[in-house]
């Protein structure tokens, strides 16, 4: 059975869903590093500050197992979720000091094993030697589709061409940064999430992870 799981891919394919099922079926902790990203950003705009190292280095970003999330204590797990914030946390994923301070606590949540764990440079950068890497994507119009039904499922109002233009303006910066850019790790599993149900991307995961 594979310890650790990495989880990569572009927005709306699908990664958290699917991790979330992968870690209840196998036992294992999930890890959601956007999350991180977005609380971060939420810090930003709520603060009215600009974004620093010490705003950086004094948050306290926690995860619980119900994958809520925490920032400074405060539950914030709805708030993270709107477009702003996506935003937000695409940009805030360019900054050195940023991705250094939440690798760093990435890694120490990692360290107890049995996790899957899912964002953009995992497989590359934060767990370059986790036992399973996949990378999942999908055509951006599926992707689209996916998340505007979560805006809506929440009561956020959007359009599709709306939704469309911003995980394509996201893709393109999250995958052109120069730092820890969104990227295929070499030995990581490519798979096409586009004609495939959740349950079909967990089925498939589990069995590569239980695999010799
Ligand atoms: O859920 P969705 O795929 O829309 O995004 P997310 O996984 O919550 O990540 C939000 C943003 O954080 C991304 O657009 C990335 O810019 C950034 N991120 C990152 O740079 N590295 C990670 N490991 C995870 C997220």
């Amino acid at each position: 059975m594979k310890k650790i799981i990495a989880v990569d891919g572009p927005a709306g394919a699908g990664k958290s869903t699917v991790s979330k099922i992968v870690a209840a079926r196998l036992g294992y902790t999930y890890i959601d590093t956007g999350a991180m990203y977005r609380a971060v950003a939420l810090k930003v705009l709520q603060s009215g500050q600009p974004l620093s190292r010490q705003l950086v280095n004094n948050i306290d970003i926690k995860l619980d197992e119900a994958a809520r999330v925490f920032l400074d204590g405060r539950e914030v797990t709805k708030e993270i979720r709107t477009p702003e914030v996506s935003r937000g946390a695409s940009d805030v994923a360019t900054v050195g000091y940023v991705r250094e301070r939440l690798t760093e606590l990435q890694r120490k949540m990692a360290a107890k094993g049995k996790v899957i764990m899912d964002g953009r440079d995992i497989g590359t950068q934060v767990l370059p030697n986790a036992d399973l890497k996949i990378f999942l994507t999908a055509t951006v119009e599926e992707r689209a589709r996916r998340r505007l039904a979560e805006l809506e499922a929440k009561g956020l109002a959007s359009d599709f061409a709306q939704v469309v233009k911003e995980i394509s303006l996201r893709d393109k910066q999250d995958s052109e940064r120069e730092i820890a850019p969104l990227a295929q790790a070499e030995d990581a599993v490519l798979l096409d999430s586009t004609a495939l149900t959740i349950e079909q991307v967990a089925e498939k995961i589990l069995r590569l992870a239980e695999a010799e």
